[in-house]
């Protein structure tokens, strides 16, 4: 009886290993599937980013994005017939076009080798890309995991409550990416992917103009940065201008974001915030003052992001199309029509 209890109980532990070992991420996943996958992608990352420097920003910031609504799964990738999906949202509009171009075209140079074709997913593509363009503007290199799966779901009402805003404070913020498994110190680090890229001015605007009953600028914003600001983003401006995140090295993945927070140079409500709240100083002056930290660091959070709810194994699929999902016909029957509204007709 007891041995035979002990036996169930070893089995189910078993069961168990088996499974969470089948629930993870692995660095080699594609080592017998495609074993250049790698270089496909870097190669197709790099000739697009010698085309175009957005496709730096643009690609960083759609693995956030995509990691946050619903996992690492590509969902931020799907189009909609019907404007349903996560890029038709108000934030998912302000995603650069050479991101989601930069996987398509990485997605191209990989299905080009017949052993490949259709058996690495958007979602890893994705990474990799993410990895790429951070190696390219001079960011730290690393690892990155594998093995993640397609999702078949991308919904415009899902992104607003997923997606952190520039006005948050560190809580906010705080709770955000702990509901995503993600510390308060992958915030700090993650954040300084803002060390590329460009904002436009309506994101900012507010605290330039008419910010409070007492003073119109911001008072954490630096007041010759301020005038600067004010300067390419009049009142009233093009909604299309945009100015860049870090104004001393904008193409540069370095730690000069977390110097600029020390001089109040923080673009967003939400980048400053991390400095001027005592929660988060002392993190933001080692970065500031030690790269090294800031690229372990960094390394450690993107890591992190890339594990977020991701899928594995039999979950999702292998999309054939970035853009689309497999099989549309089948996947009506298993779904409510308003939740998949993001395929062709
Ligand atoms: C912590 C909370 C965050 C907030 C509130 C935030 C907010 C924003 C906003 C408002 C913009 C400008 C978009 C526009 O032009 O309309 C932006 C740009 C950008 N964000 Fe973030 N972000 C956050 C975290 C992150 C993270 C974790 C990453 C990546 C690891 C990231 C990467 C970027 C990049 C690279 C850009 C520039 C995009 C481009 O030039 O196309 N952000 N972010
Ligand atoms: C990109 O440009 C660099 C520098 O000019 C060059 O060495 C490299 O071969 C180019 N890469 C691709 C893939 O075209
Ligand atoms: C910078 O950080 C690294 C990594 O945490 C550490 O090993 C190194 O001692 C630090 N350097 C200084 C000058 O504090």
């Amino acid at each position: 009886m007891e041995h035979r209890s002990s036996f169930l109980l070893s089995f189910l532990l078993l069961l168990l290993l088996l499974n969470s070992a089948s629930a993870q991420l692995k660095q080699n996943f594609y080592q017998n599937i495609c074993p250049n996958v790698e270089n496909y992608v870097r190669n197709a990352v790099e000739k697009k980013f010698n085309e175009t420097f957005v496709t730096a920003p643009g690609t960083l910031r759609l693995f956030f994005h995509d990691c946050f609504v619903r996992g690492c799964d590509a969902s931020v990738l799907l189009a909609s017939s019907s404007n349903n999906a996560e890029k038709d949202s108000p934030i998912g509009q302000t995603l650069a076009g050479d991101g989601f171009d930069t996987v398509i075209k990485a997605k191209a140079a990989v299905d080009n080798d017949p052993n490949c074709k259709n058996k690495v997913s958007c979602a890893d593509i994705l990474a990799l890309a993410a990895r790429d363009v951070i190696v390219l503007t001079g960011g730290p290199s690393y690892t990155v995991e594998l093995g993640r799966r397609d999702g078949t779901i991308s919904t415009k009402s899902s992104v607003h409550s997923s997606i952190p805003l520039p006005t948050f404070s560190l809580d906010k913020l705080t709770s955000m990416f702990s509901a995503t498994g993600l510390s308060q110190t992958d915030l700090v680090a993650l954040s300084g992917a803002h060390t590329i890229g460009f904002s436009h001015c309506a994101r900012f605007t507010k605290r330039l103009y008419g910010f409070s009953r007492r003073s119109s600028v911001d008072p954490s914003l630096n007041s010759n940065y301020a005038k600067q600001l004010q300067q390419a983003c009049p009142k009233n401006v093009d909604p299309r201008v945009a100015v860049n995140m870090d104004p001393n090295t904008p193409r540069i993945f370095d730690n000069n974001y977390y110097k600029n927070l020390q001089q109040g140079m923080g673009l967003f409500t939400s980048d400053q915030v991390l400095f001027t709240d005592t929660r988060t100083t002392k993190l933001v002056n080692l970065f500031a003052s030690n790269s090294t930290a800031f690229q372990q660091a960094f390394i450690t959070a993107i890591t992190n992001l890339g594990r977020v709810r991701v899928k594995v194994g039999s979950q999702g699929e292998i999309r054939h199309d970035c853009t689309t999902v497999n099989l549309r016909r089948d996947y009506m029957s298993f779904h409510r029509r308003e939740e998949i509204d993001t395929g062709r007709c």
